[in-house]
Parts: C-alpha cells; structure tokens; sequence
C-alpha cells in the first residue's frame, strides 16, 4: 500500500419521507408482517413517490446533507462517483447531474454500476484516487430509487428494496487511517438469478415486455440467498485472517442489508457478537447502493477514531466482496 491512505473524513444521508409498512403491503399482495419479519427482517421501507424524481434527486439530496454537515467547499471536491443499478436515465450520467447540482463545478464525474456491490466497489475506486496522490476530495454516493424497477405485484421482490442514498468524502490520511485492504470478486454465471433485462442492450424493451412487467427486477431468492450467505461469509473471513484480525480487534460488521439472516450468518462465521454488527434493514429494506453508506449515516455518532470496520457486499452478477477500513474521526 501507497504512504498515503485514503480516509472517509465526512458521512451524509437521505431516506423519502413515504413510508411502506409490511402492513401496507399486506393490503397489496398477499403476504404478511410475520412473513416478512421472520424471512427478512424489514418492517418498513422508504419510496420516493413524487412523480418525475429519480435516483439523481436521492443523490444530490444525501451529498448535500454531507456538504452542510461537514463544511466542505463543493468547488474543492475532484471527482465524483454515484454508485447506482438505477442511473435517471439509460445514457446521461447521472453522477455529472448531481455534480453540477451540488456546485461540485471543478469535478468530474462518472457512474458505476455493480448491483447491489456498487457502493463497495466504489469505495475501493475512490480509494485509489486518492491513494495515488492527485487527488484530494473524492465524493463517493451510493444512492438507489429501486421503486423504479419493482412490481408491486410480485411479493418475492416488493417486499425486500426500497429507496435511499448515502455519501461519503475520501481524503487523504497520513496516520495510517482509511481503507487496509480489499477482496473483491465476481462471477457472470450467476446474473440469470438477479435481474431486471428488458431496458438492457440485449432486450428490446417492447410493449409486451412492458405489459408483462420483464423491465422489473426478477429474483431467484434462494438460490441468491445461499451464494450470498457462503460468499459474504467466506470473504469476510478471509480478509479477517489475512490481516491477522481477531475478534476483539474488530469494532464493526458493515454488511450490504439484503436479509437479516444473511448478515447474521456472515457475523456468525466470523464469530462476532450481535452489538458489533451494524442493522438498519428494520428501517429501510435493500436499498441496493446506499446500503454501505446509510449504515454509516445511522451509526456515525458511535464510531471512533481507529475502530476497525469489515464491510461486506453481495449483488447481482453475482458481484461481491469485502473491505477493511480504519475509521478516521
Ligand atoms: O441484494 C442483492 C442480494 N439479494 C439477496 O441477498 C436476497 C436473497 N434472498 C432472500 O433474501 C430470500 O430468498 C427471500 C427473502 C427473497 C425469500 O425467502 P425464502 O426463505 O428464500 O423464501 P422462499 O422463496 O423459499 O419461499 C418460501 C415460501 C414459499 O411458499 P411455499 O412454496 O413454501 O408454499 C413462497 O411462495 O414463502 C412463500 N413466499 C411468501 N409468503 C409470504 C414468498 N414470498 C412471500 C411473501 N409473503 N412475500
């Protein structure tokens, strides 16, 4: 690793006011708040409802929370990257759109795009702007409007996501502080179980597609639920024991919320204790992108300076992996 590491220095947040209650879904499809609790965890998730908002108006609304927050100067911040699997719109990126709307003028800016992975994979990207040495301020958000691509009719999948946005500042850090080390994996053979096709290259989105809700997102669930609890798991581990972590030295699990029992299988392989794992699932659902960032929104008040954190992600693709990070503030 370079001299220079590359520190979250600032958190910011934003959910949609509408709240969708396992009660309320229960008046949709049929299912019901035991179901959902017991299999997943949610009890409530948030919608952005308003007509003509997209996953830009999530992002711009989490990086400006960060901005107030922390008083950073937008002019200063370099680059800017929104990990999303739902951009506004399927050319325009939606990253250069929030960039200019949250006065970020001397930055440039991209997508990225790896499921519900993205926010990870952006945190290692991010980092190796910064640990190079040119750059200073790189905005990384992760932000998703998974309401965009739901049926609501298809109780396997409208009960899990919702909608929601994270950001965070990485800077440079010379105490060793910031990202130790990355594992990070994919594997192309899993993309049929988790999808939404149609509005792709490859799929012609035609009426009857449209008709049949094929532009929404499709999920195997179990299938995804067993790669997801080895891999997690089996990634988690590994970066633990290769740098020589032990249970006492890690202060948090902060684990892509998709299934309460997913997260707790993969703290369970790691043998750690439930006080040291980060939830808000309860509250949100699978924000896909913000889960990573929200985790630390929620949580920022009770981390320290040299706390230990294991973040760990799984996604479609299947895209997965898991990142040591030594919190900075
Ligand atoms: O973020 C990206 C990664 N995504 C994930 O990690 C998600 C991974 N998968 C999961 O979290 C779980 O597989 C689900 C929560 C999606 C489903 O839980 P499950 O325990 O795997 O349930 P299942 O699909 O095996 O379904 C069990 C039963 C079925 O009924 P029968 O066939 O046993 O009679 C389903 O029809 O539960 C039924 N079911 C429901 N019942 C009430 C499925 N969905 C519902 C529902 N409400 N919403």
């Amino acid at each position: 690793m370079s001299e220079i590491s590359a520190a979250i220095t600032a958190v910011g947040g934003y959910l949609p006011n509408y709240v969708l209650t396992n009660q309320i879904l229960e008046t949709i499809v049929d299912t019901n708040d035991e179901w959902i609790t017991s299999r997943t965890g949610i009890k409530e998730r948030r919608i952005l409802k308003e007509e003509g908002k997209g996953t830009s108006f999530l992002a711009i609304k989490a990086a400006q929370d960060l901005i107030d927050k922390s008083g950073v100067n937008p002019q200063e911040i370099e680059l800017v990257i929104v990990a999303t699997a739902t951009p506004d719109m399927k050319a325009a990126s939606t990253a250069a759109y929030t960039a200019t709307k949250i006065g970020a003028t001397n930055a440039f800016s991209y997508d990225l795009e790896a499921a519900c992975s993205s926010f990870l994979f952006g945190m290692s990207t991010a980092a190796k702007y910064i640990e190079s040495g040119r750059y200073k301020k790189v905005l990384l958000i992760g932000a998703d409007k998974n309401s965009s691509m739901i049926n609501y009719k298809d109780r396997a999948t409208c009960i899990i996501f919702g909608d929601g946005a994270g950001a965070v500042l990485f800077e440079p850090n010379n105490e060793g502080l910031g990202v130790q080390d990355e594992y990070l994996r994919s594997d192309g053979s899993g993309r049929e179980f988790l999808q939404a096709k149609y509005g792709g290259s490859s799929y012609k989105t035609t009426a009857e597609a449209l008709e049949n809700n094929e532009h929404c997102i499709f999920q195997d669930g179990k299938t995804v639920f067993k790669n997801a609890v080895s891999n997690m798991a089996d990634v988690s581990e590994k970066i633990i024991k290769r740098n020589g972590l032990n249970n006492d030295d890690i202060s948090w699990l902060a684990a892509h919320q998709a299934n309460k029992r997913i997260i707790d299988a993969t703290a369970k392989r790691i043998s750690l204790e439930d006080e040291k794992v980060m939830m808000n699932i309860q509250k949100y659902g699978n924000t896909t992108s913000a889960t990573l960032p929200l985790l630390l929104y929620d949580y920022e008040s009770k981390l320290k300076k040299g706390d230990n954190i294991i973040f760990a992600a799984f996604g479609g693709g299947f895209t997965w992996g898991s990142i040591y990070l030594k919190w900075a503030y």
